[in-house]
């Protein structure tokens, strides 16, 4: 007893000097975010902040930030900067969507440049002469390739809510193409990962592996003269420099060579579209994220409602029955996405009745807290019919409280491995994010239905979900993710730490996430999760397997009144969080 005792003064004296040295300067009113008993910390900096998956790319926006321009202008020059230094993902060869909120408007504006089918796709393109899906088709053919819309849509942004002249923002692509950079170590891995399907088309295999095919290694110089050469047409002549010209007679001629579909006149027709956000409301958060065709918003938002029926927080992060709840609600909107999502244009998608508070109640009420449903058993709802491996996530805010989230993405590493002889860029593989055929999943085990049937002109459904959270109308986090059919729940895991578990943005970054689709009726669990927690899901009937894969890499940024915290997720090494202004906190409060 006595022993006891004197441990037990041990172990207060050290609570007593961690309160004094740690809690207190953290409550002090000068660093008001940094919190000493976290266990991760984001990167703090004024004047604005870029977060992207690639380091060079980060520093191309945080420049542009110091040079006077905007979060537009720094999302620009930083997509087209991806395009150059993360050639998996980052891209001018396929599509994407754009966030943007605009402070001094107080408005938020969702720009869609999704790839578009070719006017000649329809809707049996991948079946094969049984009627079957041939996935390879979908996936490795020139036919995969849905028509770009990056350079129209990053020049329209540019061109409406940037503050610099587009060649001012396109010139560090153009500089890192032209003069080249050193291929950093996940960049090599990632060309040795998709060696073959370089090696496949002359075109690629010749602007990213040796002559003699090997994949090229750490520290050789990366330099892209063709690409250099597309990025200077676009400097000069906008999208025009893309869509017609020089470049657009390159693609035909490509196109042709490898059996695509596209033309000069799809390139002519291709269209970006400004849409309405996804709204919603989440406990005492407002959520604005990507609308159709992208499912994002949707599923996010719906997951979201559901979810905030329960006092989450009490169960505790990660815990089997907070992790029942989550997999249940999963389970649900992605039964959902598989009937009702694909592009606004050409279906009715009732947005409004699925994001619907009571739809989410009724959802909810069918949810036992005490056995998985199995996902036979879960249809699509029926919601009140009140309307008739690779993407990118960047995220950049600026210091007048303007902020973009933008994933864009080739669909696939490298899309369908086809490069444009002459033009220096890959083409997406896009198209298979349609539904080849009812019942038939896509790469990402995704299934769809007629709303996503192939037409011509049509945009594929996606599920990017750059997202921004708001606080009494102002932002107070920009995410998103890559991550093909886990982007929407990588996306809800990283706002619930927020929200519900009151993490900075690095410990909500870092902690483990799983992933459920209704089909495959499989939870992917992240290292992580613990194995008393995977037992008792187990026991409730879930079946959990470890992921394949880690799920996302989300890119955020967060603000608390004056200071931005950026966040890179190092699921993918190489990433970077860069402040317009950095803070030495070695020597500086922030
Ligand atoms: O639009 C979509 O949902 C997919 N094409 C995204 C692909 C993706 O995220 C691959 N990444 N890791």
């Amino acid at each position: 007893m006595i022993v006891r005792q004197r441990v037990d003064w041990k172990y207060t004296a050290i609570l007593l000097l961690l309160l004094l040295g740690f809690v207190f300067p953290a409550a002090a009113e000068d660093v008001p975010f940094i919190q000493f008993g976290d266990r991760f910390h984001p990167v703090p900096g004024h004047g604005g902040m870029v977060v992207s998956q690639e380091a060079l790319a980060s520093r191309v926006g945080a420049e542009i930030l110091r040079q006077g321009g905007n979060a537009v202008d720094a999302a620009v020059a930083t997509g087209f900067a991806l395009a150059v230094t993360l050639p998996q993902a980052g891209n001018i060869g396929g599509g994407g969507f754009m966030l943007v909120h605009l402070a001094e408007r107080n408005e938020t504006i969702a720009i869609d440049y999704r790839e578009m089918a070719p006017a000649k796709a329809h809707r049996n393109l991948f079946l094969d002469e049984s009627g079957n899906a041939d996935a390879e088709k979908s996936r490795y053919s020139a036919l995969a390739t849905g028509v770009p819309g990056t350079v129209a849509g990053l020049v329209h942004a540019q061109e409406k809510y940037g503050k610099l002249p587009l060649r001012t923002v396109i010139a560090p692509a153009i500089k890192l193409a032209e003069n080249g950079f050193e291929i950093s170590y996940p960049l090599s891995f990632s060309f040795r990962y998709a060696r073959d399907r370089l090696a496949a088309n002359p075109a690629a295999s010749g602007y990213f592996l040796n002559a003699d095919g090997t994949a090229k290694a750490v520290g050789e110089r990366l330099v892209q003269r063709d690409l250099a050469a597309t990025l200077k047409r676009i400097a000069n002549q906008g999208a025009d420099g893309f869509y017609s010209g020089k470049t657009a007679d390159l693609i035909v001629i490509q196109m042709s060579k490898s059996g695509g579909l596209i033309d000069h006149d799809d390139l002519a027709g291709y269209r970006v579209v400004e849409r309405t956000p996804v709204w919603g409301r989440y406990r005492n958060y407002q959520v604005a994220s990507m609308p159709p065709p992208s499912s994002g918003g949707v599923h996010l938002v719906e997951m979201l409602n559901i979810l905030e029926g329960w006092d989450l927080e009490s169960m505790g992060h990660n815990s089997a029955d907070y992790l029942h709840r989550l997999i249940e609600a999963m389970r649900r909107a992605y039964a959902d996405r598989s009937k009702y999502l694909g592009d606004p244009d050409f279906e009715t998608v009732p947005v409004q009745a699925l994001i619907d508070k009571d739809y989410a109640a009724r959802l909810r009420e069918g949810i036992a807290t005490d056995r998985a449903t199995p996902s036979s058993e879960v249809a699509p709802g029926l919601p009140v019919p009140e309307e008739s491996p690779q993407t990118t996530h960047y995220s950049v805010w600026d210091a007048d409280g303007n902020v973009v989230s933008n994933t864009y993405t080739l669909n696939f590493s490298y899309g369908n491995g086809i490069a444009v002889a002459g033009a220096g860029f890959l083409l997406n593989n896009e198209m298979d994010d349609f539904s080849a055929k009812p019942g038939v999943p896509n790469a990402f085990g995704l299934l769809g239905g007629e709303a996503n049937a192939i037409e011509p002109r049509k945009r594929p459904l996606s599920s990017m979900t750059p997202t921004i959270l708001f606080k009494d109308g102002d932002p107070v986090l920009a995410t998103g993710s890559p991550g093909g059919s886990r982007i929407i729940t990588a996306v809800l895991q990283l706002i619930l730490n927020v929200v519900d578990f009151q993490m900075n943005i690095a410990e909500a970054t870092a902690a483990p996430r799983i992933h459920h689709q209704w089909y495959p009726d499989t939870v992917d669990a992240e290292p992580g999760i613990s194995p008393d927690t995977v037992a008792r899901l187990k026991a409730l009937g879930h079946e959990v397997k470890t992921a394949p894969w880690a799920i996302g890499r989300t890119q955020s940024i967060s603000r608390d009144q004056s200071v931005f915290q950026g966040m890179t997720d190092y699921r993918w090494p190489g990433g970077e969080a860069v402040p317009a202004e950095g803070v030495n906190i070695l020597q500086n409060n922030p």
